[in-house]
């Protein structure tokens, strides 16, 4: 096992009425930078609560309203000129990831000279933040409790991640009655996502971290169990309750500390998005069971034969080379059932997209040289055109 650091530094407010919390704001100041998305906060009623809950504390709040799904560096710099002109103590996010990114990267802008955009190239610029909050209204990418934030430029067409200590939220406050009005769609989605942080970390080349990857699967079979019953019955408290803390422990560092590899399939993702902007558990629900596909080898078989027994339950009487691939089947079936696109021809990438995907291939190889099975430009190219 590898030698870590463990710091998961964010308080979570968990459960029915936890919103009562959102008081301890006022800890930071009476001045509060409000972040949400396209409006769905309106819709759901959450608005209402978090503005009265700021006003019956005093506090006086600003709004960063219309956040993309895919958060924009324009966006981010908007809000932090808002900090800037208006003292802001602190930063809410309500929302799902893209509202929490989008809030992280305004609170490190806000207290930087210079364009937001270089704390995303290198976070160790990022010297100093506002203090981060957050609300959860989509469980998915886990960004309520971890460091990272993804960020979109689309005149580069970079997606990349700013990362840094200073953008763990302070708190997060997550209540699953507050994602029952999340679409099918997005539900499936982001529950591909959070599937896919834990395979990322599960297929490590770390042979003996045997405690993180029995928590990899409990994670793992957590979605498989509740991610069908969340889209059957969106208001089914228990499904909701469950993937809403599987995608906090997914990717909090809980499960990669000591088994640590570079990612594979978000990096392919990441591009895509950056270039066609597709919703991102999608994008990893077509792309994970084609980079399965071609990184099964002699050296990788048993891993793939751990993974079908002790996730998908298939036999392990079969041979070990049938469970591997048997593993791979279920995953893209699972995907599937959940109504998830299984090409990219779906979310409009076509054969005539095929010169940007190899300019892309080109682009991410660099991020490929550690991961679990290093890719090259040629097999990710590969990977883009199994995936038409
Ligand atoms: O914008 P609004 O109106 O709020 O609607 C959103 C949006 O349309 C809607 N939604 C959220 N909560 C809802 C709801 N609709 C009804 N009821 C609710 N309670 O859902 C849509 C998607 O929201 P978004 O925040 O974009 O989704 P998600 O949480 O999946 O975040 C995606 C972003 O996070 C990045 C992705 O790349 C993408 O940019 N990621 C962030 C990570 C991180 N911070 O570590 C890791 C991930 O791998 C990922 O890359
Ligand atoms: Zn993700």
């Amino acid at each position: 096992m590898q030698n870590f650091d463990y710091s998961i530094p964010t308080k979570i407010y968990f459960g029915k009425g936890q919103i009562e919390k959102l008081s301890k704001i006022a800890a930071f100041g009476n001045r509060v930078l409000l972040v949400y998305g396209g409006g769905s906060i309106k819709k759901n009623g959450i608005y209402d609560k978090v503005t009265e809950i700021l006003s019956e504390n005093g506090i006086e709040y600003f709004e960063l309203s219309g956040v993309e799904p895919n958060p924009r560096v324009e966006t981010v710099e908007k809000g932090a000129q808002i900090c800037r002109e208006n003292h802001i103590d602190a930063v809410l996010a309500v929302g799902g990831g893209s509202s929490i990114d989008c809030a992280k990267v305004v609170a490190a802008a806000a207290k930087y000279d210079g364009p937001a955009w270089d704390l995303v190239l290198d976070g160790s610029k990022i010297k100093e933040a506002l203090p981060i909050t957050a609300v959860l209204t989509l469980a998915a990418t886990g960004s309520e409790m971890e460091q990272y934030a993804v960020i979109t430029n689309f005149a580069t067409n970079e997606k990349l991640d700013a990362a840094s200590e200073l953008l763990n939220p302070a708190f997060s406050i997550l209540d699953p009655t507050y994602t029952y009005s999340v679409s099918k769609r997005q539900t499936a989605s982001g529950t591909a996502d959070i599937i896919s942080h834990v395979l990322e970390v599960y297929f490590t080349r770390e042979k003996d971290a045997f405690l993180q990857a029995r928590l990899c699967e409990a994670v793992l079979k957590t979605c498989i169990k509740y991610g069908p019953v969340a889209l059957a019955e969106p208001d089914n408290y228990e499904a909701r309750a469950n993937l809403m803390w599987a995608g906090s422990l997914a990717i909090n560092g809980l499960l990669s500390y000591g088994s640590d590899v570079p990612w594979s399939v978000h990096p392919m993702q990441h591009i895509l998005a950056a270039y066609y902007d597709i919703t991102h558990g999608e994008g990893l629900a077509i792309l994970t069971p084609v980079w399965m596909e071609k990184v099964l080898s002699d050296e990788t078989v048993e891993k793939f034969a751990e993974y079908g027994r002790n996730v998908w339950g298939i036999s392990p009487h079969k041979e070990t080379e049938e469970i591997a691939k048997l593993s791979i089947e279920k995953t893209r079936a699972f995907f599937a059932a959940m109504g998830l696109p299984k090409t990219l021809r779906e979310v409009g990438i076509g054969e005539d997209k095929l010169d940007a995907l190899a300019e892309m291939a080109e682009r991410v190889e660099k991020d490929l040289q550690e991961t679990y099975v290093p890719l090259t430009a040629a097999d990710v190219l590969d990977i883009y055109k199994k995936a038409l």
